[in-house]
């Protein structure tokens, strides 16, 4: 019998990653300094100009290779710490100190990419701008609810050293949870379990007690209650990969209750907590990437929503949709 699942694995499987929004950090990090951050095995130097858009460079200067990081911010533009050439949020180079009368050489100029700013975080188009036809898609928040002014949002984040598809899974298991979350969240929940979800192409809807896990490939996942008054929590969590088996976690523990600012700090604390417990397990999983095909581990009707994230994974694997190769920066 033919297994549908089975898939010859290439090696440059385990380099490629679905072209997508990702979040690189947050918004009230980067103010008048440039910053330097990492997606995908690229590094990029990200800095505000004079009205406050943030933009998002290529982070060594065309010249010699200074890391631009290390520059200013000045009218708008960033400059070098090197030799001060200055460079616009389109990575254009507009002055050259040694040769101001001379014109600037395209050769000057340096690399851009798609930057957003969204519910407090800085979301990086891992192309540049030259390589991209067209502007991107716009970035689909997994739900509108994120912008709903009604919850107080308490940020977390985190870095696994972890792969994409690993971590992912973790946020869609219901079965660890009463084990790995056994003084948390999973106090409570019986070890037994009868899943409950559903699938379409991209989506991913988990009941589990009191809450529905959502899930939208490859980068967005979601806890909402499934009551729909009173005292509400949600926790929104997005995964970026920075290297092949590097992940970060961006998350945003939401309440409509005790909405002090002041107990933000507490949400956030025990979010992270609760990540804490997963990173071990999830830092030990062989191979680092989800295995090549289905029947490469063993699953149980508990898995489920993981094997459908497989199959979706798969899909991305073998079709023609759009990719980007952590490699690729090396070179
Ligand atoms: S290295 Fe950046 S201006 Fe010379
Ligand atoms: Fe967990």
């Amino acid at each position: 019998m033919v297994d549908e699942h089975y898939r010859i694995a290439r090696k440059e499987d385990h380099e490629v990653f679905p072209c997508t929004w990702y979040a690189i950090g947050w918004a009230r990090e980067l103010k008048d300094k440039p910053i330097k951050k990492r997606l995908l095995g690229r590094d990029l130097v990200l800095f505000r100009d004079q009205q406050g858009t943030a933009h998002a460079l290529h982070a060594y200067c065309p010249h010699r290779g200074a890391d631009l990081s290390l520059g200013r911010c000045d009218g708008g533009l960033l400059e070098c710490a090197y030799h001060a050439w200055s460079f616009d949020g389109t990575g254009k180079c507009l002055d050259i100190p040694a040769h101001p009368g001379r014109t600037i050489p395209a050769f000057a100029n340096t690399k851009s990419y798609p930057l957003i700013e969204s519910i407090g975080l800085l979301w990086i188009y891992p192309m540049t701008r030259d390589q991209l036809e067209s502007e991107p898609e716009p970035l689909k928040l997994i739900n509108p609810v994120l912008e709903n002014q009604d919850y107080v949002m308490a940020p977390y984040d985190t870095v696994w050293q972890a792969h994409l598809t690993r971590v992912v899974e973790s946020v869609l298991d219901v079965a660890h949870v009463p084990i790995v979350h056994n003084k948390t969240i999973g106090k409570k929940s019986p070890k037994e379990i009868t899943i409950e979800f559903e699938a379409d192409d991209n989506h991913i809807r988990i009941r589990n007690g009191g809450g529905i896990l959502h899930y939208d490939f490859p980068q967005q996942w979601l806890l909402t209650p499934v009551k729909t008054e009173g005292s509400q929590f949600i926790n929104f969590v997005t995964f970026t990969p920075i290297e092949q088996e590097v992940t970060a976690i961006y998350g945003l523990a939401g309440r409509n209750f005790a909405k002090f600012p002041g107990m933000n700090y507490v949400f956030s604390r025990y979010s992270s907590k609760v990540l804490k417990e997963d990173q071990g397990i999830v830092e030990s999983q062989h191979p680092r990437p989800i295995p090549d095909a289905l029947r490469m581990e063993a699953h149980v009707p508990a898995d489920g929503p993981q094997v459908r994230f497989r199959q979706r994974w798969y899909q991305f694997l073998t079709s023609d949709e759009p990719r980007i190769v952590v490699s690729e920066a090396k070179a």
